[in-house]
């Protein structure tokens, strides 16, 4: 099914009719947007693991924000696609690990809107997961490059956005996640439906929100929302890459960055820099060995989280943010209020048949 597309104006500038944030904040009207999520995601309560850890725990869905591909990537996609196509863009150029979430919804939906995409792709540890990952994003049509760091993967985006425009293509260069300020709004837009659902009384207020921390775009942007709209939980980013990939000024800028650019679009949007960066926590005690690895705790947590709330987990994100709810929630934060957002697609993208990958591309994923 192709996405939604509500065209205003001239230009070729594409918007959505109404967003909680365009509902608000006239000035937000016009930002380009593609629709392709189904909101609001719905939020449960999960009373056995309750009783068993002794807080109140809650999920709230996001792996059902398309039931094509789901997960956190499909609200920041939203706002990145738009911003490509009112760039006049042909061709997306992204990169991510090689199991990479974030590149196989970009190809996934790109393809609505008749985008090319090419994913700069570097190694990391092997699982199940990932290597499923990597089948879907050959499937989705992606074009792939690998490189054997992470430290080349910008350097050659670069390098291929310098090749294509001399091929007289316009391409549009993804960061790492979709976490420009475009992608940040996606979930700033995430807080506000939040904050809506809570005044509507699907759950009460939480105490505290565990997000899994990769490029930090979800977490600036939930912090905005909530803040925006006076909640006044905790943000709990579980970090699942090294300190020097995502930390506090990291996400301090980004929130920054993207409130300065949506008070630009409307002033009257609340200058909530101050409290969206104090109500941030960052949870450095579940990345175990790097980036990709599996813990033990990880693996648990996944376990109690099928168990109990019929969730499958990832071995990167979500299981590791799931097990730093469940590590405080019968200690520091018994007795309180706790969601968990469920940033993984519950639906697994289509995958690429076929008993081997490429080498060159079965390489990328690393066996001890
Ligand atoms: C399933 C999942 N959860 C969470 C994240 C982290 O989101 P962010 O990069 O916005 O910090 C990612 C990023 O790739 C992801 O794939």
């Amino acid at each position: 099914m192709p996405a939604k597309l509500c065209q205003r104006g001239s230009g070729g500038v594409w918007s959505r009719d109404v967003t909680i944030l365009s509902d608000r904040w006239r000035g937000f009207r016009h930002i380009p947007y593609v629709t392709l999520a189904e909101l609001p995601t719905p939020i449960v309560r999960v009373p056995t693991l309750s009783t068993r850890v002794g807080a109140d725990v809650w999920i709230k869905d996001d792996g059902l924000t398309s039931p094509r591909y789901g997960g956190n990537k499909v609200r920041k996609l939203e706002y990145v696609l738009g911003d490509a196509m009112a760039h006049e863009a042909d061709t997306l150029i992204t990169t991510g690990a090689a199991g990479s979430h974030h590149a196989v919804a970009t190809a996934v939906f790109a393809a609505d809107v008749r985008l090319r995409v090419h994913v700069v792709s570097f190694s990391q540890p092997w699982s199940g997961h990932a290597e499923q990952q990597l089948r879907a994003l050959l499937h989705a049509g992606a074009e792939v490059h690998p490189v054997r760091a992470a430290a080349l993967a910008i350097p050659r985006m670069h390098a291929l956005a310098a090749r294509l425009r001399m091929q007289r293509r316009r391409p549009y260069v993804v960061p790492p996640g979709g976490s420009n300020v475009a992608g940040v709004i996606g979930y700033v837009e995430a807080g506000l439906e939040l904050a809506r659902q809570i005044e509507a009384r699907a759950m009460p207020e939480p105490d505290a929100i565990f997000v899994p921390l990769g490029t930090g775009g979800t977490v600036a942007g939930l912090a905005i929302g909530l803040a925006a709209a006076g909640v006044t939980s905790r943000v709990v980013a579980v970090r699942v890459v090294p300190r020097a990939v995502a930390n506090g000024p990291l996400i301090n800028s980004m929130i920054k960055r993207t409130v300065r650019h949506l008070k630009g679009l409307d002033e009257r949007f609340p200058d909530v820099t101050r409290p969206a960066r104090d109500h941030v926590e960052i949870d450095g005690e579940e990345l175990g060995a790097g980036y990709g690895s599996e813990t033990a705790v990880g693996r648990n947590a996944a376990r109690l989280a099928h168990e109990h709330a019929g969730l499958d987990l990832d071995p990167t994100y979500t299981a590791k943010a799931f097990s730093g709810m469940l590590r405080v929630a019968s200690k520091e934060r018994a007795g309180q209020t706790l969601l968990f957002l469920n940033t993984l697609s519950r639906a697994p993208a289509e995958r690429a048949p076929g008993p081997r990958l490429p080498d060159s591309l079965r390489k990328l994923l690393l066996r001890r």
